[in-house]
């Protein structure tokens, strides 16, 4: 009897171990919200049908799009087709359902595989989830994809990722890829930063001097310094070219959210109609980086006249109900010595320059309203009051997102401190140069939108969550991508996944399924995360200190040396904290596979 007993308690723990280790071989990012591993498997082949209603054009759109997205991946062309009940199928179905209007639910069985959701956005989510069952170094012959289910919708409404692309111009073809890989990660906001003071990059017919003039600068800052290369640089996209990308965007469930900055960080709009300007100019655009103070006046009717033109031509392309109107970093010292600027404050009763910006916000804010548009801004707009209907993107910290949404308007977080993808993501030493500041992975993932400060009431303010992409050190696509991913994967994570689900460890294991599919998309993503960073406990008395080696990465195969020598596979091998003697140099790498997958990082152990 007793045998009986623990034969069958052998085969329960086996049975476990292979469902356990079968759960584990899925990869996906962002974490669905609820996964359930089935025994059993779906065969991927040529008999699959992808199965709509063909009355309905946005599923037979979808249906083209999943078609084409298992043929890129994996060279098979699937046919379409009507619903049936018959053969080996892929069915996407809108059915009502109590999920977000982003949400899905999928099933994944022998026969077939059913993607069913309220809305396009939830099938073309369950289309991602699809693509990441299909293994990323797919090498030909049949593929079975686990059985399960799934129910998944996101935790924001609002998952952004911004570009610069005033400090360096991307084309409107990588712009395209820029959203295409935005979508893969489930992120629906592309928050395409168009106006700066180094270039205005859209097309006004009615101020053709804004892309004449302000398209175009004769060099550029190319490294933190004086360090400027004297290459004429520019750009711009004209009106047709943005309709292109808004529809390239729309069937890919991303938004784009324009930002045309005021009242700062406009020095090329000033560039080309200096009137528009305090002092009247003339003006350059500049070469280096930095805050500009010239801006526009608030004292003359005509800029709110320009104003109100460019932004009903920005309302006509943009279907996005949000327009950006910047707000940040416009220094008061222009309006301070301007006669007209004085006249306006002391004519509407304000109190300061910042009670002036707010009555230049809420002007253009009450503009846009009319338009049937509502604004963001950055958090600086709640200076001097905050306009009545405004969003507000709380950059400087968490702070002015918590004061926004005590006083109940929306507010997205995008902090310096976790979602400035142009920061350093690894060890400074150790990568291309880049503005100041750290946000390594492990920060990414670690930061929750809704700060504890708000109540529950309150947090419903949070639409969601950003990162940002500053252009002024990244000037290729290439790089662009290095900064943006794998941040971004960790992004998607925290703006779609449930907090219950968090978790940085597993995070880690599927990142690795991630990097393939970055490597069969072409991405060029940061391997950063297996550089070793160090972690050094000093005991000083006795001479020594401890040293703990980490990455971002998943159990990490770390080689260290102390004699100064690079480590090799076959230098100490890292297994746990160790004690180093002081003035010994600690020098580690990552192996994988019999190679050295990251750059050596060095620490010298020395007491203060
Ligand atoms: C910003 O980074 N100036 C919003
Ligand atoms: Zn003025």
């Amino acid at each position: 009897m007793a045998k009986i007993f623990y034969f069958i308690v052998v085969i329960f723990f086996c049975f476990r171990a292979y469902a356990q280790e079968s759960r584990q071989s899925l990869s996906l990012i962002p974490q669905p919200l609820h996964v359930e591993q089935h025994k059993g498997s779906f065969k991927l082949d040529g008999s699959v049908v992808v199965q709509v209603d063909e009355a309905n054009p946005e599923l037979l759109k979808l249906a083209d799009l999943l078609v084409q997205g298992v043929y890129d991946r994996m060279g098979l062309s699937l046919k379409r087709g009507k619903p049936d009940g018959k053969g080996k199928s892929i069915l996407l179905k809108i059915a009502p359902d109590t999920l977000s209007d982003e949400g899905y639910r999928m099933s994944v069985s022998g026969q077939d595989i059913t993607i069913q959701a309220s809305k396009g956005n939830g099938i073309f989510y369950g289309i991602q989830t699809v693509y990441q069952l299909i293994p990323a170094d797919y090498r030909g012959g049949a593929i079975s994809l686990p059985s399960l289910s799934i129910v998944d919708r996101p935790r924001f409404g609002w998952r952004g990722l911004m570009l610069d692309v005033g400090r360096y111009f991307y084309s409107v073809d990588y712009i395209k890829k820029y959203i295409d890989y935005l979508s893969m990660h489930k992120l629906n906001v592309f928050h395409w930063h168009l106006t700066e003071d180094h270039g205005w990059r859209i097309e006004i017919k009615k101020y053709p001097r804004l892309t004449e003039v302000g398209a175009w600068r004769s060099g550029t800052n190319f490294q933190p310094g004086n360090n400027i290369d004297h290459n004429p640089h520019g750009g711009f996209y004209t009106q047709e070219e943005i309709q292109e990308v808004v529809a390239y965007a729309k069937d890919r469930y991303v938004t784009v959210v324009p930002e045309i900055e005021l009242p700062g960080h406009s020095l090329a709009a000033l560039a080309a109609y200096p009137e528009l300007s305090c002092t009247g100019g003339p003006f350059k655009i500049p070469e280096r980086w930095g805050i500009q103070e010239d801006i526009y006046c608030v004292g003359k009717e005509e800029v709110f006249v320009f104003l109100e033109n460019v932004l009903a031509e920005v309302v006509e392309l943009f279907p996005s109900e949000i327009i950006h109107i910047g707000g940040d970093e416009a220094p008061k010292k222009r309006w301070s010595a301007c006669a007209q600027c004085q006249k306006r404050i002391r004519e509407e009763g304000l109190k300061d320059e910042h009670e002036l910006q707010s009555y230049f916000i809420t002007r253009i804010e009450k503009f846009l309203n009319s338009k049937g548009k509502k604004i963001i801004g950055w958090d600086e707009i709640l200076e001097g009051g905050l306009a009545p209907n405004a969003a507000v993107m709380s950059w400087r910290g968490t702070k002015g997102g918590i004061a926004a949404a005590k006083m109940g308007h929306p507010v997205v977080m995008t902090p310096t401190s976790h979602m400035y993808f142009d920061y350093f993501q690894g060890e400074p030493y150790l990568e291309p140069y880049a503005i100041w500041g750290h946000t390594p992975l492990r920060k990414v993932y670690g930061y929750d939108p809704i700060p504890e400060e708000l109540t529950t009431e309150e947090q419903k303010y949070i639409l969601g969550v950003q990162g940002n992409l500053w252009s002024e050190y990244i000037h290729s696509p290439e790089h662009n991508e290095y900064m943006t991913y794998p941040r971004g994967a960790a992004l998607a994570e925290i703006a779609w996944g449930s907090p219950e689900n968090k978790d940085w460890g597993d995070f880690k294991r599927r990142l690795e399924e991630q990097y393939k599919r970055y490597e069969q998309k072409g991405i060029n993503y940061s391997r950063s995360a297996y550089q070793v960073y160090f972690e050094v406990t000093n005991d000083a008395p006795n001479n020594r200190s401890t040293v703990n080696l980490l990455t971002d990465s998943y159990q990490p195969e770390i080689y260290y040396t102390l004699d100064g020598n690079e480590p090799t596979l076959q230098s100490n091998r890292f297994e746990g904290p160790f004690e180093v003697p002081i003035h010994k140099t600690v020098r580690a790498a990552t192996f994988k596979n019999g190679q050295k997958i990251s750059p050596v990082s060095t620490r010298s152990i020395v007491h203060f």
